[in-house]
């Protein structure tokens, strides 16, 4: 750069103006004069020179005052003071003014005057590179923060959203951890035999969003009804959220049930939904209908009317998709004609009732349902191996009336197995004991793990499925003897000596069905 710079020559002595100019033409430089300090201005602004070289002593405007003006106009060029002068004064107010550096004239030693201007130049170009690259830098910073903030300000909304949505979680993690142990999914054993008119309602109901309730003594597996209603239906994918209506202190009901707002009342640390929301998209079982509050009975009515739910401490409606399966162990009918149930509530809800028979009535279900649970408990006890049933146990259990129903079945089952001792045989000789248990000939034999039925035990069970099959009719076409290829007299002899009971009893809860 140096090689092409402009310097401005201001010096009211036009010899030494010329002087200067050859001395700097000869150093490759390209040179601009003014002969006072106004025209050293003017000239400074039309020409933008590199460099100045200042007289002191001018007419007009003197060399100082120039100086001075030139810093108002705050430019980096620099200034050289070339003075005749040469009073160490006049070289200290000049540099405060700003001048770079003080030379005297005549400039006498050349070389030294030519390092001078060179290295002053170089100085300036590099203050100017330094400015520039500051003035970048700070441009630099200045796009970036406001890209931080940006991003930061992103950040934040984003984070919002997440720990909203780790509150959800965390609320649906509690309660899902809470109803862990009640999920089933269990086959439902007997859905060909005793309870093959259920199934076929399921079947009817559960592609439809109509409302269900179930019916049917403690233990006869109206919950594993409720989930076959909910998996077969269209909202399998959705949740199956349970709510036992007699289980909840009433005085939570209404959070539980609705979902409360954070702060809604003392204790509602965070908000939380309620089960009706959680069951959005999918089906809520109402467990012990019959146990609902009268205040909870006009609130679930008013939610089955709007289909829409506010949650306590809430202003504002949630709409919710639910299909409704309730279910109650009590005679509903009787609860409301005491007025304990309201009538309108109980007319929504019983749409679609099935009756699920207790197992007393489905007897042919029981040696299917012994194995089934022989077989899973024997698995969830870790059990080395499989017990085998005693002589005539699956008579005394098939006899035994099971007021507990199936789960009273199931029970009795794990019990037995914790308590047998040394590897003994299932024999139930504490249940009430059939009416001739010495009458069983057959032999039950383990070899391995695999287990044979004693001969008298499969064919109660055969000739149960049979008459199951035949809708408890021997004789004809589509009887029972007939399935078995059997005389009928036959058939009924063996029935008496197995003590199979005759005609339709076993089927008798498909009357109650009209209930
Ligand atoms: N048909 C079945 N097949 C297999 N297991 C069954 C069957 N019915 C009931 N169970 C089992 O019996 C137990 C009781 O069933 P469930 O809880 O569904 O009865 P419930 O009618 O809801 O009783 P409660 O009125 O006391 O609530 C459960 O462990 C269930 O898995
Ligand atoms: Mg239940």
């Amino acid at each position: 750069m140096s090689q092409s710079a402009k310097v401005l020559i201001v010096d009211d002595e036009e010899l030494i103006r010329m002087n200067l100019r050859m001395l700097l033409e000869d150093l490759g430089y390209s040179v601009v004069e003014a002969a006072n300090g106004r025209e050293g201005l003017d000239a400074f602004d039309r020409e933008g020179p590199d460099l100045i070289l200042a007289d002191l002593r001018m007419p007009v405007m003197d060399g100082l005052s120039m100086i001075a003006r030139l810093r108002e106009k705050s430019t980096e060029t620099p200034v050289i003071v070339v003075s005749g002068t040469g009073t160490v004064q006049h070289a200290i107010d000049s540099l405060r003014l700003g001048a770079w550096d003080y030379v005297i004239k005549p400039v006498e030693d050349v070389k030294g005057f030519e390092v001078v201007i060179e290295r002053t130049l170089e100085k300036a170009r590099l203050m100017k590179e330094n400015r520039l690259y500051r003035e970048h830098l700070e441009e630099m910073v200045r796009e970036r923060t406001e890209e931080l903030r940006k991003a930061h300000d992103e950040l934040k909304l984003r984070h919002q959203e997440v720990s909203r949505l780790k509150d959800m979680l965390a609320d649906d993690n509690r309660y899902l951890f809470s109803e862990l142990r009640s999920v089933s999914g269990d086959e439902i054993i007997g859905s060909d035999f005793g309870l093959k008119t259920v199934i076929e309602m399921v079947q009817q109901v559960a592609p439809l969003d109509s409302p269900v309730l179930l019916l049917g003594e403690t233990g006869t597996g109206k919950e594993v009804i409720a989930n076959a209603i909910h998996y077969s239906s269209r909202r399998k994918d959705g949740p199956f959220i349970k709510v036992n209506c007699g289980a909840i202190p009433e005085t939570l009901l209404d959070s539980e049930l609705f979902g409360h707002e954070k702060g809604a009342f003392t204790g509602a640390i965070s908000q939380k939904r309620g089960r009706f929301e959680r069951a959005n998209k999918g089906t809520i079982f109402l467990d012990e209908i019959g146990e609902l509050p009268a205040q909870a009975q006009v609130r679930l009515l008013r939610v089955l009317q709007s289909k829409e739910i506010e949650r306590v401490g809430g202003t504002t409606s949630i709409p919710v998709d639910i299909r409704i399966i309730s279910a109650t162990n009590r005679n509903l009918q009787e609860t409301v004609a005491s007025g304990r149930f309201r009538e309108d509530l109980w007319f929504r809800l019983n749409v679609f009732p099935i009756m699920i028979p207790p197992l007393r009535q489905r007897r042919e279900d029981i040696p299917s349902l012994v194995h089934h649970f022989i077989d899973r408990k024997t698995k969830e006890l870790k059990l080395r191996e499989r017990p085998v049933l005693g002589h005539g146990a699956i008579d005394r259990l098939v006899a035994y009336d099971w007021p507990g129903n199936v789960r009273e079945l199931e029970n009795l089952i794990e019990r037995a197995l914790i308590q047998r001792r040394g590897g003994g045989m299932l024999s139930f000789e504490t249940l009430s004991a059939p009416q001739d248990p010495g009458r069983h000939e057959g032999k039950r034999e383990a070899r391995g793990n695999r287990t044979v039925l004693p001969l008298d035990e499969m064919t109660v069970q055969h000739i149960r499925q049979a008459l199951e099959m035949a809708g408890g009719k021997i004789n004809g076409p589509g009887g029972a003897a007939q399935i078995l290829g059997l005389n009928p007299n036959t058939l009924r002899s063996r029935m008496n000596k197995l003590g199979i009971s005759f005609g339709r009893k076993s089927l008798k809860w498909r009357l109650n069905m009209e209930y």
